[in-house]
């Protein structure tokens, strides 16, 4: 099996949270499977959200001053990214969201777009970990449509599945995880993202 770059943007939750540990134990197995996985916490790395100035749409960098910058390479080196986040309000939480609107300053202009899509963006694997205090069949509606239409659809990665811990307990208690099988499914899904 060929060695995959797997970076994963985890987009906050609780230092030793229900979020954090799904993405340990997905990465416990993706390592497991010989493949190299980097983490990056929207929370040490601040990235805040487009501005819509379109300086990048012109040939300049984009204008903010931010952890964007040095994530940039790694996103590019990444042959998978995989996205990570508690639920809040029924979808992503706002730093998965303001890291995706800045994916606006390293589109490129596509000659030949398929329909519904205006630039081209790398071509990469991604992935969708999430956890959440509820468990009703429609918990993550919300966020999977968001991560089909985006990252999917429009963006154009190629979907290696999703994982959505749903009664995992909310904040106001300790992290529940561990008391579901959330952990094993993620070590799981991280061994097998590439068999
Ligand atoms: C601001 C906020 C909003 C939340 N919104 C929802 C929600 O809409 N639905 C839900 O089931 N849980 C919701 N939760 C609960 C968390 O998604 C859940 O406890 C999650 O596992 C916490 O992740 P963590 O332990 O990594 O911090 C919310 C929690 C917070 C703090």
């Amino acid at each position: 099996m060929p060695v995959k770059n797997i970076l994963i943007i985890q987009g906050g939750g609780r230092a030793k949270g229900n979020t954090a540990q799904l993405v340990e134990h997905f990465i416990k197995g993706a390592e497991e499977a010989g493949h190299k996985a980097e983490l990056v916490s929207l929370l040490k790395h601040e990235v805040k959200g487009c501005l819509g100035c379109n300086a990048c749409r012109y040939g300049k960098p984009c204008i903010q001053k931010d952890s964007f910058h040095e994530i940039v390479p790694k996103v590019k080196e990444a042959d998978c990214i995989v996205f990570a986040s508690p639920l809040y309000f029924w979808t992503v939480s706002s730093r998965i969201k303001a890291f995706i609107e800045r994916f606006y300053c390293i589109a490129e202009e596509d000659t030949n777009p398929p329909l519904g899509r205006y630039e081209k963006y790398p071509d990469k694997d991604c992935a969708l970990l999430m956890t959440a205090a509820d468990n009703f069949f429609w918990t993550f509606e919300q966020a999977v449509s968001y991560y089909q239409f985006t990252l999917v659809n429009y963006i154009g990665f190629h979907d290696k599945g999703m994982l959505l811990a749903g009664g995992c307990g909310d904040t106001n208690g300790r992290p529940q995880i561990e008391e579901t099988d959330w952990l094993r499914q993620a070590y799981e899904f991280g061994k097998r993202i590439y068999a």
